[in-house]
C-alpha cells in the first residue's frame, strides 16, 4: 500500500468534509451546499462508499480527501500530504522520521533482546527443551530471534523501566497491559516468544506459544500503530529475496512452518499466521513472483472463510478475467497453486520428516481450481437433494473470476465430479445469486472501479497512459486534453497536473514531492511495447478515450446516486443523462 493509500484508508471523507460544511444524510450519501460556489439548493454530494465528493451544480468538480483539503485549505499537494500524514500518524519515508513510531520499534527491540536473553536462563529450560523436541536448531533460534518471557511477575516491565522506557509507550506497543485499576502488568509471561518483523525487518510485534497445555496455544500482540497481524506476513523480510529469485513463493500458516522451511533451506516461505490470507498480505506478495503456492490446512480448504480468502487472493493476484481479456493487462497473471500434504500433516512436520520431498510437493501443487473441486465436492453429500447445488454455490465466487477458457475447462471438471453435464453446471452457476455487496443494485451498470478488488487492474490503464506521455514528448498535444479527474489515484492526478506545468522531465521531477518521485520513476520505467509513432498515437488516443469513458461513466453513476430516489427523474436530469450518454458513445466512436 502506498503511503497515500495508507493515509486515505485511515481517513473518512465524511468526517473531513463535515469539518467544513454541514452535511445532511441523503440515502447512502451526504448532501450539502457546495462550499466552492454559492447556491441555495444542495448539489454537493459526499459518497462514503467511494470516499469521494462532487459538486453537481455549477462548478462540477469533484475528488477525494486530498483534493478537498487542498481546495478548502488552499494548500499545495505536499502540504496537504504532510498535514494528513500527521493527522493519521502515517510515517512518510523521505521526510523527517516520525519519532513516536520509531520509538515503538526501539521498545520492541529492547523487549526482543530481553526475551532472547531470558531464553538462556535456568527457568527457560522448558522452552529450550521444547524447541529441541520440535527439532529447532540453534541457528534457527538465532535467525528468528526466538526468546522466552519469564513467569516472574512483571519482569519485562522492570527491564523496560531500567532502560528508562516510557511505560505508556510500552502499553501502546502491546507489551504491557493496563488493568482497570490503573496498574500495569506484563502481557506475555511463561511463553516461547516469536518476534514478528515488519517488511523492513523492524520488530513490530510478538507471537507467543504456551509451553504447557494452557490455552490459548498462541497469543500475539494486539493491533498497534506499528503492528497489525492482517497486513503482516511472518518471515517476509527473510523470504523476499528468495521469493524473487525462485519466482515462486510459498504461503504457510504458522511460525513453526516458516522456521522449519528456512532451516531446511527453503527460504521462499512466509506465514499468514493462522488467519485466512488477507488482501493486504496478498498485495505485499504479488509483485515478487509469478507463482504462489498455498499450503492449506486440509480441514479449512472447503470452508466458507477459506473460500472467501481464496477468492480475494485470486482477484488480487490477478487471475481475474478482466486482465486476461484485455491485451493491456495481459502478460503473466499470477498463478495460485495449492499443496495438499499427506495425512493432515503441516509443513513443519512434513519438512522435518521428509526433507527434500518438500520440493516435489511444492512443484506438484495443483492449480487452485483443480484442488478445490474435489475438496469442496467432498464437503457436501452430493447425492442428497440440493447437494450438488450447494457445491456449485460454494465454488461460484471463484468461477466468476475465471476467463472463458478456464471456465469451460473447470465447468467440465466439476460436471464430471458431480456426474452432471456441463450444461447443467453452467445453468446452476447462472442461478447462484451474487452475494450482497457484489450485487448490481442501481439502475446503472456498476462502474468498473467501484469494486475495490479490481482497483489494481484499473490503475494499469492510468499507469500505462502516464508512462506513454512521460516517455513520448510528441504525445503532449493530445495528452493535455485529458481531464485530470480521469486519473483515479491521487498521486497519478498530481503527477499529471505537475506534468502539465512543466516542459522538461527533469524540472518536473525536481518539482515533485518526494512521495510522488517514487511513483513517477516507477511509471517511467513501465515497459512500453516498442512501436512506430503512428501506432503509439493510436494507442494513446485509445487510452485517453478509455480514461474519459471511465470518468463519464463514473460521473453518470454518481449523478444517478445523488438523486432523490423518491421523486421521479426530473426533465433536467433526463436531459443531462442523455448528454452524458452521447458523450460516452463518442468515446467509442472516436476510437480508431
Ligand atoms: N495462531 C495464532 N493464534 C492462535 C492460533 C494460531 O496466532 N490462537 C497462528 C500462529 O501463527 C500459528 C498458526 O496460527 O503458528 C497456526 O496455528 P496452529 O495450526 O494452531 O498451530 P501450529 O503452527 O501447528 O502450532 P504448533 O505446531 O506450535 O503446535
Ligand atoms: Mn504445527
Amino acid at each position: 500500500m502506498s503511503e497515500i493509500d495508507d493515509i486515505k484508508s485511515r481517513l473518512d471523507v465524511v468526517e473531513i468534509v463535515s469539518e467544513k460544511v454541514r452535511l445532511q444524510r441523503a440515502g447512502r450519501n451526504y448532501k450539502a451546499n457546495c462550499p466552492f460556489h454559492n447556491e441555495k439548493t444542495p448539489s454537493f454530494i459526499v459518497d462514503p462508499g467511494r470516499q469521494s465528493w462532487r459538486c453537481f451544480g455549477s462548478c462540477g468538480i469533484g475528488g477525494d480527501v486530498f483534493s478537498f483539503v487542498m481546495k478548502t485549505e488552499n494548500m499545495e499537494f505536499s502540504d496537504a500530504l504532510r498535514m494528513l500524514a500527521h493527522r493519521t500518524g502515517v510515517e512518510l519515508r523521505g521526510y523527517k522520521k516520525n519519532e513516536s513510531r520509531d520509538s515503538y520499534f526501539e521498545i520492541n527491540k529492547i523487549a526482543l533482546d530481553f526475551y532472547k536473553d531470558s531464553l538462556m536462563t535456568d527457568e527457560a529450560i522448558v522452552a529450550r527443551n521444547y524447541l529441541k523436541s520440535r527439532g529447532v536448531n540453534q541457528q534457527s533460534i538465532e535467525d528468528f530471534d526466538l526468546g522466552y518471557s519469564p513467569r516472574v511477575r512483571d519482569s519485562l516491565k522492570s527491564h523496560l523501566l531500567f532502560h528508562e522506557v516510557d511505560l505508556e509507550k510500552a502499553v501502546e506497543c502491546g507489551l504491557i497491559n493496563r488493568l482497570d485499576d490503573g496498574n500495569t502488568r506484563d502481557f506475555f509471561w511463561g511463553r516461547l516468544m516469536f518476534p514478528i518483523f515488519d517488511r523492513s525487518g523492524r520488530p513490530a510485534g510478538f507471537g507467543a506459544r504456551s509451553l504447557d497445555d494452557s490455552m490459548p496455544k498462541y497469543i500475539n500482540t494486539s493491533a498497534t500503530t506499528v503492528f497489525d497481524k492482517r497486513n503482516t506476513l511472518y518471515g517476509f523480510h527473510k523470504a523476499r529475496e528468495a521469493i524473487r529469485d525462485a519466482d515462486l513463493g510459498v504461503i504457510v500458516e504458522g511460525y513453526m512452518d516458516v522456521i522449519a522451511a528456512h532451516e531446511y533451506g527453503y527460504k521462499n516461505v512466509v506465514a499468514s499466521m493462522g488467519t485466512a490470507l488477507t488482501a493486504e498480505q496478498v498485495r505485499q506478495l504479488k509483485n515478487l513472483a509469478k507463482t504462489f503456492v498455498l499450503a492449506l490446512d486440509q480441514d479449512a480448504a472447503g470452508q466458507e472463510a477459506t473460500l472467501r480468502s481464496l477468492e480475494s487472493a485470486w482477484q488480487i493476484f490477478g487471475d481475474s478475467s478482466r486482465r486476461s481479456q484485455d491485451p493491456l493487462f495481459a502478460g503473466n497473471p499470477t498463478k495460485i497453486n495449492v499443496v495438499s500434504l499427506p495425512e493432515g500433516k503441516d509443513p513443519d512436520d512434513f519438512i522435518r520428516t521428509h526433507g527434500s520431498e518438500w520440493e516435489k510437493v511444492v512443484r506438484n501443487a495443483l492449480p487452485l481450481m483443480e484442488y478445490l473441486i474435489p475438496v469442496v465436492s467432498d464437503r457436501f453429500d452430493i447425492n442428497s437433494p440440493g447437494g450438488k447445488g450447494r457445491v456449485v454455490e460454494s465454488l461460484s465466487p471463484i468461477f466468476r473470476l475465471l476467463d472463458p477458457f478456464d471456465t469451460e475447462k473447470y465447468v467440465g471438471m466439476l460436471a464430471e465430479q458431480l456426474s452432471a453435464t456441463s450444461e447443467t453446471v453452467n445453468a446452476a452457476l447462472k442461478q447462484v445469486p451474487r452475494r450482497p455487496g457484489s450485487q448490481n443494485t442501481s439502475i446503472d451498470v456498476k462502474p468498473e472501479f467501484e469494486n475495490s478488488n479490481q482497483v489494481e487492474n484499473t490503475y494499469k490503464l492510468d499507469e500505462y497512459t502516464l508512462s506513454l506521455m512521460l516517455n513520448r514528448p510528441e504525445l503532449r498535444e493530445v495528452a493535455i486534453q485529458i481531464d485530470p479527474e480521469c486519473f483515479i489515484r491521487t498521486e497519478d492526478r498530481e503527477i499529471y497536473l505537475k506534468w502539465l506545468e512543466f516542459d522538461s522531465d527533469e524540472s518536473l521531477f525536481d518539482a515533485l514531492d518526494v512521495v510522488l518521485k517514487e511513483r513517477f520513476s516507477n511509471i517511467q520505467k513501465y515497459s512500453i511495447v516498442p512501436s512506430t509513432n503512428t501506432d503509439i498515437l493510436i494507442d494513446f488516443n485509445s487510452c485517453a478515450n478509455r480514461l474519459e469513458r471511465r470518468r463519464l461513466q463514473q460521473y453518470r453513476s454518481d449523478l444517478i446516486q445523488s438523486q432523490d430516489i423518491e421523486s421521479p427523474p426530473s426533465i433536467s436530469l433526463q436531459s443531462e443523462l442523455g448528454n452524458l450518454d452521447k458523450k460516452i458513445l463518442e468515446t467509442y466512436t472516436s476510437d480508431s
